[in-house]
């Protein structure tokens, strides 16, 4: 497949990374989604993996836009104004393989929740640290070319 980046991951897994529209899947069962509110990166702080642009799995019924949505609110009490679909990854690990669409998303606002689940809740940066892969703070998502690229991509066209 031509225009796909091929790189390693942190676990030291394949992951191929496409900007063209859907590459590997039209329904992917993932999603990332890298948002902005009010001139800052809007993050979560996940209990386990550490901070990291909030996503998770798509749900039954679900689209990969609604399931975007809804993930930033579960884990960031954030609203989206609007959703733009960056490009897809694939992630070839031990056991399976994951396939994840990327979102710019525009946030509207920021609520507090009684809960963000398996997260503490949102964080805001002016600028994802340029040392991110060496932060025992920051998520292994955060830790790959998938996170560089996408950002630049972002950068170019919306920020
Ligand atoms: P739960 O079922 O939610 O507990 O999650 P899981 O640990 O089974 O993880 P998931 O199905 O989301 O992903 C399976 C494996 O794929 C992970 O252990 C990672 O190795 C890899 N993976 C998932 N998401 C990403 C990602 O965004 N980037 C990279 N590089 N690898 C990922």
């Amino acid at each position: 497949m031509e225009e796909v980046n091929v790189f390693k991951d942190y676990y030291n897994n394949t992951v191929q990374l496409s900007f063209l529209d859907h590459p590997f899947s039209k329904n992917p069962k993932h999603v990332w989604v890298i948002c902005r509110y009010k001139g800052k990166w809007l993050l979560t702080d996940h209990k386990e993996r550490g901070i990291e642009f909030p996503g998770g799995k798509v749900e039954p019924g679900e689209t990969a836009g609604q399931a975007a949505v809804r993930e930033v609110m579960e884990e960031t009490g954030a609203t989206v104004k609007k959703l733009h679909y960056i490009g897809q990854y694939k992630v070839d690990g031990r056991y399976e393989t994951v396939i994840k669409n990327v979102y710019f998303a525009e946030i509207e606002e920021l609520v507090p929740q009684p809960t963000y689940y398996e997260t503490n809740g949102p964080v805001l940066l002016k600028e994802v640290p340029a040392n991110v892969k060496r932060k025992s703070n920051y998520s292994f998502i955060m830790k790959d070319a998938v996170l560089e690229s996408c950002m630049l991509r972002i950068k170019k066209t919306y920020v």
